[in-house]
């Protein structure tokens, strides 16, 4: 069964004063995440990620469309049960302790009484909390208000987690504690839907990632296609002043950088190329497979769309969606 089934969600919103207007924050949004994956949700700034884990959290209402979470409606109290969410900016009353806290969402959850101080104590540990518990929440800092977040999230023991920037403003040290909790939830057979826009986060935890720009999802991918070695070609780094003219008739890019030459060869010509050095006795530096990053892949679609796709297809509709509401 389909851990998230996202079928043609779409949000548009009133915006401006006098003038009213519909914004569409999300296009009809059709996805499907499977059970035990992690996803991530990438996309700059206003590009419809918070709109679509709201709409997934049932705090918004879809302007069309509907989703299934673990087989069920969003307005199904079950799912309610199922499901953990870290808001983008929790705030949470800060003259309670994170025990405090975490005692009053697992009451707020329905957890029975019984076990439910255990259960906190083993979340606090779990987010390293332990020795802070005590302290009232206006003491902590950033990193450790995500970590509170993170450890209500996962109280009641979730199938599922919606994180909505769970790495944002924090150091390194708080990124890699976030990193890794996410991974164990991964070790434990959980699925997490989070959104990010720091690429490196998503490339090392994510099984799959969407791409979301302007409402509209662009692509979707297996980060371990997206940065393998799709484009079958080799970099090849040595010492020449000038690029060997054998190189050239090999079909290589080359250009000459101080004492240095890097040429991109098709792999099929990585023996021939490393002949042409050994015959011009040049010094080979490095030679490594060039990948199609995450980021190239990330870069490449949030280019403005072709004309005549998609995109421009729903930007035609989006005029008249302007035009309904009587601009
Ligand atoms: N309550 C709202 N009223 C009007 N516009 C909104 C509202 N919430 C979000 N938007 C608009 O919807 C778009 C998507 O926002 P959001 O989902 O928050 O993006 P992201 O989380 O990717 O940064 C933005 O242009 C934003 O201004
Ligand atoms: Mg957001």
């Amino acid at each position: 069964m389909a851990a998230i089934e996202i079928l043609d969600l779409e949000k548009s919103y009133l915006v401006g004063f006098w003038r009213k207007r519909q914004k569409l924050a999300l296009r009809p949004l059709r996805l499907t995440i499977e059970e035990g994956e992690v996803f991530g949700f990438l996309g700059p700034n206003g590009a419809g990620k918070t709109t679509t884990l709201k709409l997934l959290m049932g705090l918004v209402f879809p302007t069309a469309g509907t989703a299934r979470i673990l087989g069920k409606n969003l307005d199904d109290p079950e799912v309610k049960s199922q499901v953990g969410f870290l808001p983008e900016q929790p705030y949470f009353y800060d003259h309670l302790s994170a025990r405090e806290l975490l005692n009053y969402y697992g009451q707020l959850s329905g957890m029975p009484a019984k076990g439910r101080s255990a259960r906190v104590e083993q979340m606090l540990a779990r987010v390293g909390l332990s020795d802070s518990a005590g302290l009232q929440l206006r003491k902590f800092s950033k990193g450790m208000l995500q970590r509170v977040g993170l450890a209500q999230a996962i109280l009641h023991d979730p199938k599922l987690v919606f994180l909505d920037e769970p790495m944002s403003g924090l150091d390194p040290m708080g990124r890699r504690e976030v990193r890794d909790l996410i991974q164990q939830l991964r070790n434990e057979g959980k699925t997490v839907f989070f959104s990010t826009h720091i690429l490196s986060d998503a490339e090392a935890l994510c099984d799959r990632v969407g791409i979301i720009h302007q409402g509209e999802l662009r692509g979707v991918g297996a980060v371990a296609d997206l940065t393998s070695e799709t484009r079958g070609k080799v970099e090849i780094i040595f010492y020449s002043q000038t690029v060997p003219v054998g190189l050239t008739s090999l079909g290589a890019e080359a250009r000459v950088s101080g004492d240095m030459v890097n040429a991109v060869v098709p792999e099929e010509q990585q023996d021939a190329a490393l002949e042409v050095l050994r015959r011009e006795r040049l010094r080979l530096i490095s030679l490594t497979p060039v990948r199609s990053s995450l980021e190239e892949y990330y870069i490449q679609k949030l280019q403005p769309a072709e004309a005549g796709d998609d995109a421009r297809a729903d930007d035609s509709r989006d005029k008249e969606n302007r035009k309904g509401a009587g601009v």
